[in-house]
């Protein structure tokens, strides 16, 4: 069935991550009308176990489709998408959309071999990325290190609060101190909230290491899978969220440069 022009499509992660993939969707199909939900009672779900990040997805996502009527779920978030992805596609009837770490286009970037990957604690120890790094990058090395304290900085740092620079010195040192560290030229975030803070790791990282995320690659994905559908946005966008933070005016003027003009409870 052909989806109304008002039917929206629906992001989703554990917080406000998924906006550097709603910045990018927005650059593809500007006149689609979303609904960004955010699970912040949960957040972060890179420190959970894969049985609590595939319960609470599948919840909320399921209580979501009910609610919004989506023509199209993202779930913008690796932690999500590495554990459940499949999961939630066997639940839901709507077209769904992960986020993938971008290690294919990282093999292809690299000079020297050597790409590191920064994600959260969940996602580096997923057999998704062990599988990703066998199909792209098996004549490459690949140094992952998980960076949970950039998850926080880059929360913050949309609630309009400057993080401690010294976490994005951290989160270098941890990949640039291991075993052949020092050749690593390209860096996957492969986490939603790192391009958030990718001014940051650059200082950090230097000149000489180029950043890759996946953003620009899902909203291709999305722009593909709903080719020839109709978009009618004639109100600002919104958000519903869970934790209580819906009447918090440091979170909505996170959103705000992103085009969402309120947010709702769950
Ligand atoms: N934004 C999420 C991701 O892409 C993770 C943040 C969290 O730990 O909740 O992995």
């Amino acid at each position: 069935m052909t989806p109304k022009a008002s039917s929206p499509i629906l992001l989703f992660d554990s917080g406000l991550g998924g906006l550097s993939v709603l910045a990018a969707l927005r650059g593809q199909l500007p006149q689609a009308p979303i609904i960004y939900a955010a699970d912040l009672a949960g957040i972060p779900y890179g420190e959970k176990t894969e049985a609590e990040v595939a319960a609470r997805v599948a919840g909320m996502l399921g209580r979501l489709a009910e609610r919004t009527h989506p023509r199209l779920v993202c779930i913008a978030c690796n932690t999500a998408s590495t554990i459940a992805l499949g999961m939630v596609r066997d639940v839901l009837e709507t077209p769904i959309v992960g986020t993938v770490p971008a290690i294919k286009p990282a093999a292809a970037m690299t000079r020297t071999g050597t790409i590191g990957l920064l994600g959260t604690a969940a996602t580096i120890r997923q057999a998704y990325v062990d599988n990703l790094e066998a199909e792209f990058a098996k004549d490459k090395r690949l140094i992952r290190h998980a960076a949970p304290e950039l998850v926080a900085a880059a929360e913050s740092k949309l609630r309009g609060h400057a993080p401690d620079p010294e976490i994005f010195t951290r989160a270098a040192e941890g990949l640039l101190r291991q075993p052949g560290g020092d050749a690593i030229d390209t860096v996957v975030l492969a986490c939603t909230h790192f391009p958030l803070v990718q001014a940051e790791l650059g200082r950090a990282f230097g000149e000489s290491v180029q950043f890759i995320d996946g953003a620009q690659g899902i909203a291709r994905r999305i722009a593909y899978l709903t080719q020839g559908q109709s978009f009618d946005r004639r109100h600002d966008d919104y958000a519903i969220v869970t934790g209580g933070g819906h009447s918090d005016p440091d979170l909505l003027s996170g959103f705000e440069p992103y085009g969402i003009g309120r947010i709702e409870p769950i």
